[in-house]
């Protein structure tokens, strides 16, 4: 008797499980740029599992770190108590952070990281006085994960709607996406660095600063399809954030760990925020951790608000710090050091470009924009049918290409690890290229998910 798998317990995350359970995508084992397919098919991985494997799959250094430190202590509280490896894996990480943000408040993933940022800062207003800071601002299109706070300032409808209204006191920014005015932009997009002065001429002119506490970006908008901030756009978000006293948070779960070609897109941008959210990369995902990295001044302003011997921050997770996350983390920063990914990925990102680029004109293709190793291929949708495009061409690189994309809407979003070479740059953009060729007006897709 075949070992047939029961796919009916597990309740798939952010899945369309009817479609799924029907035809399983079942992945059994991964190495470097790969992952292998439980019917033994090689899938080139153009998506870093999702953004997070930037090392490549299961690097030895960080597979022997984790067994180690499983062996040796599997987990040890950090309330009230401590361990060396969560102290240093804090210390790690400062390194690479831009300078000034020195004080790291771990939890496991980016939503908590997200959520705890956004805690930080409204405690943070209240620590020194100026409690009466209680709004937060994003942007429309933004994810930040699944959290209360993060879909509150998210700005992705399907992600809100089903839940009620989450947080009072929010407002979006609207995103800068301008396909009309910079379709096929290489890098940054021209036109659009207007957008951010409506933070201060519509929502601090509507709210007053007076009642903001802050505003959270991502860099680079991943998971609505590659949304890149017009040239100086993140520059005047600093200074009108500086002008009214408002904290500026930095999404970057997914642009941070060389995604960009460095350390934390702040050093890309040349704009350093208050606040960075990051997880995925920072243990090449192997163990799930993320982390809110601090200007010390914040971190300060609670140490010197509350009395001697008394709790700070009535915030924290069983996991933060987790000795095998700890663990992780002090190793995949060596591997990002030693074998200078950040580096590589910059160098590989013209070349990257170039492939990217070279869609334009392919059918149904309305816009490729790019930066570092990120890149999101914007489709024509079908009448009548938004995603079932994009998902077709899904099915096809990964049935009948052997390559894994990853799509949001009717656009492909890659991402692939920092160590991809160029053989497989080029063995991506062809598989794309080859299902595009053949896309019919109206695609049969095995279902759609429309
Ligand atoms: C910018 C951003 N923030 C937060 C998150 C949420 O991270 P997680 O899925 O680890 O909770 C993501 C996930 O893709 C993200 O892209």
């Amino acid at each position: 008797m075949p070992n047939v798998l029961d796919t009916s317990h597990f309740w798939m995350p952010f899945t369309a499980n009817r479609q799924f359970k029907a035809n399983p995508r079942l992945l059994a084992s991964a190495s470097g740029m790969h992952y292998i397919s439980d019917d033994g098919r090689k899938i080139l991985d153009g998506t870093a599992g999702l953004w997070c494997v930037n090392a490549g799959h299961c690097h030895p250094k960080i597979t022997a770190a984790i067994q180690q430190q499983a062996a040796t202590m599997d987990y040890a509280p950090t309330f009230q108590m401590g361990h060396p490896m969560a102290f240093e894996a804090a210390s790690a990480l400062v390194s690479i952070a831009p300078e000034g943000l020195n004080r790291v408040f771990f939890c496991n993933d980016g939503s908590e990281s997200v959520d705890t940022a956004l805690k930080i800062a409204l405690a943070y207003h209240r620590a020194r006085g100026d409690g009466l800071r209680t709004r937060l601002i994003g942007r429309e299109r933004a994810y930040h994960g699944v959290g209360f706070g993060g879909i509150a300032v998210g700005g992705i409808a399907g992600n809100r709607k089903h839940f009620g209204p989450a947080l009072p006191g929010i407002d979006h920014m609207r995103h800068p996406l301008d396909i009309a005015k910079n379709a096929f932009s290489r890098g940054l997009p021209q036109h659009g660095a207007e957008l951010a002065d409506e933070l201060e001429q519509r929502l601090l002119a509507l709210h007053d600063p007076s009642t903001v506490a802050a505003l959270i970006v991502e860099p680079i908008q991943g998971s609505t399809g590659v949304i890149l901030p017009p040239k100086g756009y993140l520059q005047k978000l600093r200074a009108i954030c500086d002008r009214h006293g408002i904290l500026l948070i930095f999404d970057e779960v997914i642009t941070g760990f060389g995604r960009l070609g460095t350390a934390f897109a702040a050093d890309f941008f040349g704009v350093v925020p208050d606040m960075i959210t990051c997880a995925k990369g920072m243990t090449n995902a192997a163990v799930p951790m993320g982390a809110v990295i601090v200007r010390q001044e914040i971190h300060d302003a609670f140490i010197d608000a509350a009395p001697d011997n008394a709790i700070e921050f009535y915030h924290g997770y069983t996991y933060s710090g987790h000795p095998l996350a700890a663990a992780a983390l002090l190793a995949t920063m060596d591997v990002y050091r030693s074998e200078g990914l950040f580096d590589r990925a910059a160098a590989m990102a013209p070349y990257f470009e170039e492939a990217a680029h070279n869609l334009r004109g392919l059918p149904y293709v309305k816009d490729v924009r790019n930066l570092g190793l990120v890149c999101g291929i914007e489709l024509e949708s079908v009448p009548g049918k938004p995603t079932a495009r994009a998902f077709d061409v899904f099915l096809k690189c990964f049935h009948d290409k052997g390559v894994l994309i990853r799509t949001t809407g009717d656009i492909i979003a890659l991402s692939p690890p920092l160590i991809i070479d160029q053989l497989q740059v080029d063995q991506l953009f062809a598989a794309i290229a080859d299902v595009l060729k053949t896309q019919k007006a109206v695609p049969q897709l095995e279902a759609a998910v429309a």
